[in-house]
């Protein structure tokens, strides 16, 4: 558990990568301004927008560390020992689409989904050669199938409600052709309680002023961060919630869409993972 506090520049201010022993130092932006020139405390008259929206024209100035390509490594060499080869990709809660571009770069055909409009329209900007589409992982229904699903960086963890896992792992069998697989990371209980509890993660990404501001909630199980930016197109601050997922209860959904293999590891040494794990791996297949 955390103590309460301020702690500046501590890390990324979502999806906790710098904490859970990735292998890569993701907390540190890559260019910094003077912290005496930032803003004690985030103004509280801030516009609150939805989740994903005003958050997508700095996602990828904020996120800029983070380890794609180990991740995508890591994903293709456990799929690889247990005999999977495809082609196409389809990067479900794609965001920007940086997960999916070292599949991309690699030849994969990737497809990315995301519901967030804004998050989906940053994607064809930066990669304008893409395939970008809005679509949510309840109710995916794109009448194509692919070799591999991948949601990355707690994309699933935003599945906040009951059953909407359970609901996601079907949509996710339902564009997958035989022996296709499905690969996702997600923070557990310990994950978001130890890493989100009380914290304050505040610093600067290029241009963007960043002041996230994380709770856990024992009651309900669920966290929740603030997360203000200030950025060259002005100040907002979106509220987003996660809720946890832990190995057995990712086994029961999976299992229940007919997933027949399915392992849930660490990163980076693939070690089967248990619920003392902040955040887990799966790597699970459809039979052949
Ligand atoms: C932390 S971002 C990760 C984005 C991207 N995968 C990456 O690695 O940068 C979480 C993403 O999950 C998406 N998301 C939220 N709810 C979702 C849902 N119901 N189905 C699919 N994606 C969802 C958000 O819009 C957001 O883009």
């Amino acid at each position: 558990m955390r103590s309460a506090g301020l702690k500046v520049e501590s890390r990324l201010p979502t999806c906790l990568a710098g904490d859970v022993g990735l292998g890569h130092d993701v907390s540190k932006p890559a260019r910094r301004r003077p912290l005496l020139a930032v803003p004690v405390r985030a103004p509280s008259e801030a516009p609150v927008r939805p989740p994903y929206s005003a958050l997508a024209d700095v996602y990828d100035e904020i996120m800029q560390d983070v380890p794609y390509d180990a991740w995508c490594g890591f994903v293709r060499s456990e799929l690889a020992q247990r005999g999977w080869t495809g082609q196409r990709v389809l990067d479900l809660g794609c965001g920007t689409g940086r997960a999916g571009e070292p599949y991309r770069d690699l030849g994969f055909e990737v497809v990315g989904v995301d519901p967030s409009e804004a998050m989906i329209r940053a994607a064809r900007r930066r990669d304008p050669r893409g395939r970008y589409l809005v679509g949510d992982a309840r109710t995916l229904a794109l009448g194509e199938r692919f070799d591999l699903v991948i949601a990355v960086f707690d994309a699933l963890n935003n599945l906040t409600g009951d059953g909407e896992l359970g609901l996601a792992c079907e949509r996710v069998a339902a564009h997958l052709g035989r022996g296709g697989a499905f690969a996702f990371d997600v923070n557990t209980a310990v994950g978001l309680q130890s890493l989100w509890e009380d914290d304050v993660a505040e610093g600067w990404a290029g241009d963007v002023y960043y002041r996230w501001e994380h709770t856990w909630d024992p009651a309900i199980r669920r966290a929740r961060v603030a997360a203000y930016c200030r950025g060259p197109r002005g100040a907002f601050v979106e509220h987003h919630e996660e809720r946890p997922y832990e190995p057995a209860e990712l086994e029961v959904a999976l299992r229940g869409a007919g997933f027949t293999v399915v392992d849930v590891i660490t990163f980076p040494d693939g070690t089967r993972a248990d619920a003392s794990d902040p955040r887990v791996w799966v790597v699970a297949r459809l039979p052949g």
